[in-house]
């Protein structure tokens, strides 16, 4: 392992097995790959490649059938407070204010009251929701909700954060506000970040690197660099011809998958 790399993915190759059946599903066939420390990776390929999958490994809520997942050079066995996780939904409790959502992790691990309160009050700030901190999850907005699912991770300041599609559930707008302030966001965060999306211009605009998976069983296919340093990408980067030139090279990468995965889905039932 390099030195500096936080991630390891070494040779994982994950199969489910039905209870039932004894039937086996491949999800992940030999991947392999490395994220340092502090970088902002994004992971896309077509659906049911196996990205939620790679994540549970990583987090620790499942073991890999093979293969090695280390973080921090230690090997990963479970859960650990050291990585944080981003789902889909609104990972959030309805019962709690946004002020006691975003503390509720700092209470679990026993961080003394002021220091608590000024943590949440930084991470309120960074997420804009100054004015919300008693409002309950009903009274937000599906973005506001999925704002604080985000500052509830980031405020425990995981070594690792790990999103998975963070900002699917969103309507096209919010989805694009949010993914903006993220970005301007990672410029103030040391923490490592793994993010699978299905969208190709998220992942090329917030990744410092992008994975493309293949079809399910999922390998990686490629890891290509993006062309601006993340604290010079901003919307105006949408324009740039290197970023339009990268953006397209992860579009027809992601593509390429899809078609052959649909095309074989036709074959098979004829
Ligand atoms: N609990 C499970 N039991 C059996 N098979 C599963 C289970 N979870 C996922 N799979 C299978 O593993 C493969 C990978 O699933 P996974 O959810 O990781 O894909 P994904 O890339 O996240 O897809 P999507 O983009 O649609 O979210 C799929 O074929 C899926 O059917
Ligand atoms: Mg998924």
């Amino acid at each position: 392992m390099e030195m500096g790399s936080q991630i390891c993915v070494r040779n994982v190759t994950h199969f489910y097995t039905n209870r039932y059946t004894r039937e086996t599903v491949l999800a992940l066939k030999d991947v392999s790959f490395e994220v340092d420390q502090g970088e902002f990776v994004c992971i896309i390929g077509p659906s049911g490649c196996g990205k939620s999958t790679l994540l549970y490994l990583i987090a620790g809520l499942m073991k890999p059938t093979m293969g090695e997942i280390r973080v921090d050079d230690r090997p990963v066995t479970g859960p650990g407070p050291d990585r944080g996780m981003v789902f889909q939904e609104f990972a959030i409790l309805p019962w709690r204010t946004v002020w006691r959502n975003i503390s509720h992790g700092l209470e679990i691990q026993g961080v003394p009251r002021e220091k608590r309160d000024e943590i949440v009050r930084r991470y309120i700030q960074l997420i804009g929701l100054e004015g919300f901190e008693n409002k309950y999850p009903y009274e937000l907005s599906g973005g506001m909700k999925q704002r604080v699912a985000l500052a509830r991770t980031l405020a425990c300041n995981p070594k690792v954060v790990l999103m998975d599609e963070p900002f699917a559930a969103l309507d096209v707008q919010t989805r694009i506000t949010l993914r903006n302030e993220l970005l301007k966001l990672s410029l103030q965060l040391s923490n490592t970040i793994l993010f699978v999306t299905h969208s190709v211009d998220e992942a090329a605009l917030l990744g410092d690197r992008v994975i493309v998976m293949t079809k399910r069983p999922g390998q990686v296919k490629e890891i290509v660099q993006n062309p601006i340093p993340r604290r010079e990408r901003n919307e105006r980067t949408l324009e740039d011809p290197a970023f339009i030139r990268y953006r397209n090279h992860l579009f027809q990468s992601v593509r390429a998958e899809v078609q052959t995965a649909e095309y074989e889905e036709l074959v098979q039932r004829s």
